[in-house]
């Protein structure tokens, strides 16, 4: 594996995006094997890290998971998926980020591997909170190890033939599947409401009134480098 890139962990929070695109070139193992062990450093309820991952790099496999997401598509967005010609009438962000969802709901199959993300059912209060904190550890050490990944749940359309096709055990939950490979696209600056607007001073509701004086994009400028400032298309 050759050194992850020197990222600084500011960037990497301001540039991380959801990279739909992948080339079908195989993920070395050990690389793979540096993404999940960043993910296991992640915070979970007592320390409990009942997390489980399902690490999918058979072909077979990733093709059923490229006809349930496929599927999951036409379910989901029947409108767009009969008549893809009307996302053009969508507003800039939206359509490039849909149309990047319908690639991957017909290219699935081309990712080199797929993580599935469980966690033991019942054990915690907001068992989400105990698995997503590792998603995002795993994403951002994507980003720094040159791949592109998000989270895809589509093929979650067909829940029970990927729990038999895996053997997931009962007392375990699906939680998120995260496709995996080398981009066709670039990490870039994230769209994001202002903390002005999702943030709130002592009581809800109340402005906060040092955010309401910042720009709207926050520190974004400060964080990207040149070289992804613009938010290249995806
Ligand atoms: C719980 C959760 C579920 C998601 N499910 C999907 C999904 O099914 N399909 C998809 O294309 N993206 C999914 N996403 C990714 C979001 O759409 C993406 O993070 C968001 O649009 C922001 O994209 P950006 O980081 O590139 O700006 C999911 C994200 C989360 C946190």
């Amino acid at each position: 594996m050759s050194d992850p890139e020197t990222i600084g962990l500011f960037e990497a929070l301001y540039s991380t995006r959801a990279l739909r695109r992948l080339k079908p070139d195989p993920i070395p193992e050990d690389v793979l094997f540096q993404l999940l062990d960043a993910a296991i450093r992640a915070p979970s309820g007592q320390n409990a890290q009942d997390w489980r991952f399902v690490i999918i790099t058979d072909a077979a496999v990733i093709t059923k998971l490229g006809s349930w997401a496929a599927d999951g598509w036409s379910r989901y967005q029947p409108e767009f998926s009969e008549h893809p010609e009307k996302m053009n009438a969508l507003p800039r962000t939206q359509r490039l980020s849909l149309r990047s969802v319908e690639y991957l709901a017909q290219h699935l199959h081309e990712a080199p591997a797929v993580i599935l993300f469980c966690g033991r059912k019942g054990r915690h209060s907001s068992p989400g909170g105990s698995t997503f904190p590792a998603v995002q550890n795993l994403l951002l050490a994507a980003r720094a190890l040159g791949l592109g990944a998000s989270i895809f749940n589509l093929p979650l359309t067909h829940a029970p033939e990927l729990i038999e096709e895996l053997g997931i055990p009962e007392d375990n939950q699906l939680y998120c599947l995260v496709p995996v490979g080398y981009p066709l696209d670039k990490h870039g600056s994230v769209r994001r409401k202002p903390v002005a607007k999702v943030a709130f001073w002592n009581r809800w509701g109340q402005a906060w009134d040092y955010a309401e004086q910042q720009p709207p994009e926050g520190l974004q400028e400060k964080w990207l480098s040149k070289g992804v400032a613009d938010g290249p298309e995806r």
